[in-house]
């Protein structure tokens, strides 16, 4: 077992001495199933929550600190040093991803080359930012130069499903902008940050980066409540987001940058490559367990080739293989949460009974802390697996008539996050794109939703998210303009 025993604050890795809080991997080490106890975090409250908060204000400095008012080129050679140390930590961070989460070793190998392809990318455009925003301008007689500057304070918090490389989309930007950070790792996949820890502290000035454990209820609370924050920076879940951006005392001050909730569409329209959409639709409604926002989470099927699409989709399904992360060809995996077979075991209830049918042979067998995919149809508005966010192997599926059934749907819907439209005839996909793009951030065509390409915007509408992420925006959404301006003579 891991005992993280130091959290980070004012550039010391200090010992805790405190009460622990175990933490347990969705995989069994044995026949009959026992949670394993992989090890334990601190529990923290609100003294060390403030003592961080305290720690990140006093290195801010109301912007005279040394880490906001450090050369850009210097605040690079800090990052570089810490990234060199941080891939060297691959091998422990993978594994623990792969016990603590239960994600795949391919793509837990993937968490974390994708964050270090995504700092040394975002060291690339701070660079060229830095160089483009150090131009003068002219208008009007007035010379410019403008730059763009730390925001202050920010609380991080990531989410369990991406600990490492989502965490680190909230937390580069902030850092490398000049802003001081606290960090507060997800409950699930709170250990995969463990070995990275002496990296932050051997890299960054004191306080720039703070890293403490505990609930979000316990920690986050207090932070946020001191007024001393000036971003909130989440990936989770908008009822979380909203009550932490309740207590802040000056909230009007606050900047949000949030990633939340998402019921990502699929629309197959009747001309639609069939073999194509089910491939799609299988790797979005069911990578990682469909544990990601930007999974598939409702699939609307035009009627025409609803029985044709249900029944190739449905065996597929069915030839999905469930192990452990680390096995060949492994893609379903235990669930960290342990409440949430029996949630998605609820909501396949609740369509039951209001006149859906399982359509897969495996559908909703359980295996210990799992619950076998459940194809789910005719889905209506009846249901709460219409409306919730399942986040979890349960795939809810629609037959429509006509286009504007899902397109309405989506008007009304709460979340607008992303889309993906299957097609072949370009006179009806062109308006459709049209009209879909007003109602989310990226139309995926023929290809299930994702984030990646990190170059690309990463947002929604509505309650998905506020503000934007991707290594051009992340730089951007951390950071205010400012100019030094002068008149002509
Ligand atoms: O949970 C939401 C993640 O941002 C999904 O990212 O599309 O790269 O899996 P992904």
């Amino acid at each position: 077992p891991i005992k993280q025993e130091t959290w980070l604050v004012d550039g010391e890795l200090k010992t805790w001495t405190g009460k622990y809080t175990d933490v347990f991997s969705p995989i069994s080490s044995t026949d009959d199933y026992q949670p394993t106890r992989l090890g334990s975090i601190p529990a923290m409250g609100e003294a060390e929550g403030l003592e961080a908060v305290n720690s990140a204000a006093k290195a801010y400095n109301k912007g005279q600190g040394l880490w906001p008012t450090m050369k850009v080129a210097d605040r690079i050679k800090c990052m570089e040093k810490f990234t060199a140390k941080m891939k060297a930590t691959r091998e422990e961070v993978v594994k623990l991803l792969m016990w603590e989460i239960g994600k795949s070793l391919g793509d837990s190998q993937k968490e974390f080359d994708r964050t270090i392809d995504y700092i040394y990318n975002t060291i690339e455009e701070y660079k060229k930012m830095d160089r483009e925003g150090a131009r003068f301008q002219k208008s009007e007689g007035v010379h410019a130069m403008v730059r763009r500057g730390p925001l202050g304070v920010v609380l991080c918090l990531g989410p369990y499903n991406y600990p490492i490389n989502e965490t680190f989309s909230l937390l580069i930007p902030a850092l490398i902008m000049g802003n001081t950070v606290i960090l507060k790792p997800p409950k699930f996949g709170v250990l995969a940050l463990s070995p990275i820890l002496p990296a932050f502290a051997e890299s960054f000035p004191p306080g720039a980066i703070n890293i403490i454990y505990g609930r979000g209820r316990e920690v986050a609370g207090p932070i946020v409540q001191t007024g001393k924050v000036d971003v909130l920076a989440l990936i989770g879940n908008s009822t979380s987001a909203r009550a932490l951006q309740d207590q802040h005392p000056h909230k009007n001050r606050l900047r949000m940058i949030f990633s939340l909730e998402a019921k990502n569409p699929a629309i197959v329209l009747p001309d639609a490559d069939l073999d194509l959409a089910i491939e799609e639709c299988i790797t979005g409604t069911l990578s990682f367990n469909g544990q990601r926002c930007t999974a598939l989470k409702i699939v609307y099927v035009h009627e025409a080739v609803a029985d044709e699409f249900n029944r190739r989709f449905s065996e597929k399904v069915d030839a999905m293989k469930f192990g452990n992360p680390w096995e060949p060809g492994v893609k379903l995996t235990p669930l960290p949460e342990p409440d949430k077979p029996d949630y998605i075991q609820g909501l396949i209830d609740d369509a039951k009974r209001h006149g859906a049918k399982i359509l897969n042979a495996k559908g909703g067998e359980h295996y210990d802390n799992y619950i076998f995919p459940a194809v789910m149809y005719p889905v209506n508005k009846e249901m709460r697996m219409y409306h919730e966010e399942q986040f979890g192997p349960v795939i809810p599926v629609i037959p429509f008539k006509d286009i504007n059934e899902p397109l309405d749907d989506m008007a009304e819907s709460n979340y607008g996050q992303q889309v993906s439209l299957f097609g072949k005839d370009v006179n009806t996909l062109a308006p459709l794109i049209d009209a879909l793009t007003n109602l989310v951030c990226r139309v995926n065509l023929n290809s299930s939703c994702q984030r990646g390409p990190d170059v690309f915007p990463f947002t929604g509408r509505k309650d998905s998210a506020a503000g934007t992420l991707s290594i051009y925006d992340g730089l951007r959404s951390f950071s205010i303009r400012t100019f030094v301006a002068a008149k002509e003579n």
